[in-house]
């Protein structure tokens, strides 16, 4: 795992076009995104330059959440990056929470991941160091599956819906995260700073599931310099 650590007002624009450049030279990627507060000016940047039409994206996680509550994951990605695109990307695979039978659901994504794999795979960095909903406890080997959350994560939640406590959520689960030909970890503000610190120097564990990253050949976090201020 390789570190980057840019200005705070650099770190935008310099991971946005590393974006556009990856997606220009390989434009039929698979890609997996995430949601949250960390992609979203990086979205907002990248929008109306990336060109996904080729592409195919995975959305990472999603909270079981009614339909049309603005926290979940795929209103925010409608929101923060696939509403402003000039064309959308060729498909768009989210797992579903409604479904009836939810571990066939999360083994169909798992196949629909494994079958090609993933070239690109963006993460945020959880306060408690989770990846997705990998929340703390996870293995390195965990499939996609329904998870229950921890309450700094369902707290979190609340900021986007007032209303929304959720419990649960289905999140890709560390394996096929891990087996991403490349990852980009964005890590920014000094409220992830020690989270990061943990993450490049405590042990690589399922305590910290981001610190399986570090073994990783081709992951790379992108943090600005508040985040970094621990290093
Ligand atoms: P954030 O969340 O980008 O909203 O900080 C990251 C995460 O919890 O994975």
């Amino acid at each position: 795992m390789k570190l980057e650590v840019f200005e705070d007002d650099e770190w935008v624009d310099e991971v946005s076009r590393r974006w556009i450049s990856f997606v220009a030279a390989s434009p039929t990627s698979r890609l997996c995104l995430p949601t949250g507060e960390t992609p979203r000016p990086f979205y907002a940047k990248s929008a109306p330059i990336i060109d996904l039409s080729a592409a195919t994206v995975f959305l990472l996680d999603e909270f079981s959440l009614p339909v049309g509550s603005p926290a979940r994951c795929d209103a925010m990605l409608r929101r923060d990056l696939l509403g402003s695109l000039s064309q959308p990307p060729l498909a768009l695979e989210a797992l579903d929470v409604d479904a009836a039978d939810t571990d066939a659901e999360c083994m169909r994504f798992d196949r629909l991941v494994n079958d090609g794999g993933l070239d690109l795979t963006l993460l945020g960095l959880g306060g408690n160091g989770h990846l997705g909903l990998n929340e703390p406890g996870t293995a390195a080997d965990s499939p996609t599956r329904v998870v229950t959350l921890h309450e700094g994560t369902t707290l979190a939640v609340s900021g986007y819906d007032e209303a929304a406590r959720p419990t649960h959520g289905m999140t890709l689960g560390l394996q096929s995260i891990l087996d991403s030909r490349e990852i980009w970890l964005l890590v920014t503000g000094s409220h992830k700073a020690e989270t990061l610190e943990r993450l490049m120097s405590g042990p690589i564990g399922p305590e910290l599931p981001a610190s399986f990253l570090r073994d990783h050949q081709h992951a790379t976090v992108f943090a600005d310099k508040s985040a970094a201020s621990r290093l």
